[in-house]
């Protein structure tokens, strides 16, 4: 597992993993990644919610079990896994929306019902490995959590970034934001 102790070591990572595919989706996770970062940021949100979407699923390119991971059964809790590497280096404010955008989904899934009826067929198969729609005890819980809107507003441009072809910002576009939050 390759230690993200830089912004290079960041961006390489997502450079390198990032034409793979996105787990059945029609995009590769950098495209996927990009859009993310693009649709917050064109809705004026602040840079550390724009670094979260940027870097949502870096854990995916972390973990190694490939795109059938859902279809084996397996929750690689990628949302953890890109949150505990980037400890330490990055603010609360862009950790916590990364971690909790699983959550949010599991949230969305519980609070409208058209959302889940509209999730892409591979959301479908990690939602029930993820622990399916949230029930109300957790959906009060996780709407206390002090970045559960930046999570929900991360969740829906995630959902929504499977374009494929759609024309946004370079990686290296987001080179300065991500600079300045690092420490
Ligand atoms: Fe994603």
């Amino acid at each position: 597992m390759p230690a993200l102790a830089n912004v290079d070591a960041v961006f390489a990572l997502l450079e390198a993993g990032g034409g793979a595919a996105y787990f059945g989706e029609p995009v590769t996770v950098l495209e996927h990644s990009l859009q993310s970062a693009w649709f917050v940021q064109r809705k004026g949100a602040p840079d550390t919610l724009i670094s979260a979407a940027l870097l949502h699923d870096l854990g995916h390119l972390l973990h190694g079990e490939g795109e059938d991971a859902a279809d084996r059964g397996l929750d690689t809790q990628h949302e953890k896994l890109a949150a505990a590497l980037l400890e330490g280096h990055l603010p609360v404010a862009v950790l916590d929306p990364i971690r909790l955008h699983v959550a949010a989904k599991r949230y969305l899934c519980h609070a409208n019902p058209r959302y889940l009826a509209a999730l892409s067929t591979a959301s479908v198969a990690s939602l029930a490995l993820q622990g399916g729609p949230m029930w109300d005890t957790e959906a009060e819980a996780f709407l206390a959590l002090p970045y559960a809107q930046d999570s929900l507003a991360l969740r829906h441009a995630d959902d929504a970034a499977k374009v494929p072809g759609l024309a946004v910002p370079e990686l290296a576009a987001y080179r300065p934001l991500i600079n300045a939050l690092w420490r």
